[in-house]
């Protein structure tokens, strides 16, 4: 392996202008550990908020942004089984994905579904990771039950709509154009709703309510969230794009035995992140590798482009995902 490499730092907390070109030493594998020689990068809205100075690296993590990529194993460290120099992964990352090398628990990585480009590989852990773990894992979704998901267009939205499409549950989605809402329904959702013009409480009110909520927005939509639900439902968290705050009627929860809950994927152990990796290769993986499921592909950028893709990203005119270009094999 070289000493050095290309990658973008972060200069300084701040707009997209603040991710820098620069070269950076070679991560080393720890034990347990691999070394992945990165091809793509995918590109998360948390990687903008870690930019703005909102959203530190975990203790011992990269500083450099970047939370998942795809290519080939450069070197594994010591007690590491089930990888080998030269096998093609895709991994979710502490940090560190736009570089040439990144590092990362041997347990985070997962096999290149078959038939599939490094290219769409590189989309997958940041967006599976979290959907599987707050859609199913935390709430508990089952077939033919009615869930809505907010930013149906996003990352997170296009892979939360087409897993649940494919395991039975009917889906609804939430999106800012028609033009979204037109890929939302591509995707496998039975009704999408452009939030300009209608409203998802009288749209999912007419159909019983929503069995579980999956949103982004937060502001506002917490109450409205509240009483969409159906009785027993449940509403996960998985950011505040609108705010964090909100004034709520606690007795719809009690009356309705509702869950409020939410998580973030980076902060938990690597224990935790391992099973949900386990859960995605046997649940999730059979269905990319059947074409059943596929990354929705927005645009790609060079490495040293990062800044325009951040600045796409923060547009909001984006569906679905934006990758970096590190070495750009297929
Ligand atoms: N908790 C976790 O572990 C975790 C992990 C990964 C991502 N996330 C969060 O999940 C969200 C989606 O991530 P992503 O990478 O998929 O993002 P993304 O592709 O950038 O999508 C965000 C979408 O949210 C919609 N939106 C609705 N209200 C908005 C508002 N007030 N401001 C800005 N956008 C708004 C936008 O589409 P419209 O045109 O429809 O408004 C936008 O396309 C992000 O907020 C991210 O931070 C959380």
């Amino acid at each position: 392996m070289p000493q050095s490499m290309r990658a973008v730092e972060i200069s300084e907390p701040g707009g997209p202008e603040v991710l820098t070109p620069v070269t950076r030493p070679v991560p080393q594998p720890g034990a347990g550990r691999i070394v992945i020689r990165v091809d793509w990068a995918g590109v998360n809205r948390p990687d903008a908020l870690q930019r703005a100075g909102a959203y530190a690296p975990p203790p011992g993590a990269s500083d450099l942004p970047g939370l998942e990529a795809s290519g080939t194993v450069a070197a594994v460290g010591a007690g590491v089984a089930q990888w080998q120099v030269g096998d093609r992964v895709c991994a979710l990352l502490p940090g560190g994905g736009y570089a040439e090398f990144a590092e990362t628990d041997a347990a985070h990585a997962l096999p290149v579904p078959d038939g599939m480009s490094l290219r769409e590989a590189a989309c997958l852990p940041e967006t599976f990771f979290t959907v599987w773990s707050n859609v199913f894992d935390r709430g508990g979704l089952q077939a033919g039950e009615r869930f809505l998901v907010h930013g149906g267009s996003s990352g997170i939205g296009t892979v939360a709509i087409q897993l649940a499409h494919a395991l039975g549950v009917r889906v609804f989605a939430t999106a800012g154009s028609a033009e979204k809402c037109a890929a939302c329904e591509r995707l496998g959702a039975e009704r999408a709703i452009n939030y300009r013009e209608e409203d998802f409480e009288e749209i999912l009110g007419a159909e019983g309510g929503a069995n579980l909520i999956l949103d982004m927005v937060g502001g506002d939509y917490i109450p409205r969230n509240v009483r969409t639900l159906a009785p027993d439902g449940r509403l996960v968290m998985i950011a505040f794009l609108g705010g964090p705050k909100a004034e709520l009627n606690f007795a719809q929860v009690m009356a309705k035995r509702l869950t409020l809950t939410g998580s973030t994927l980076r902060p938990q152990s690597d224990l935790a992140k391992a099973r949900i990796a386990e859960n995605l290769l046997a649940h999730a993986w059979p269905l990319l590798t059947a074409g059943r499921v596929a990354p929705v592909m927005d645009s790609e950028f060079p490495l040293e482009e990062a800044a325009q893709a951040h600045a796409r990203m923060e547009t909001s005119s984006h569906i679905g995902k934006i990758v970096l270009k590190v070495a750009g094999g297929a």
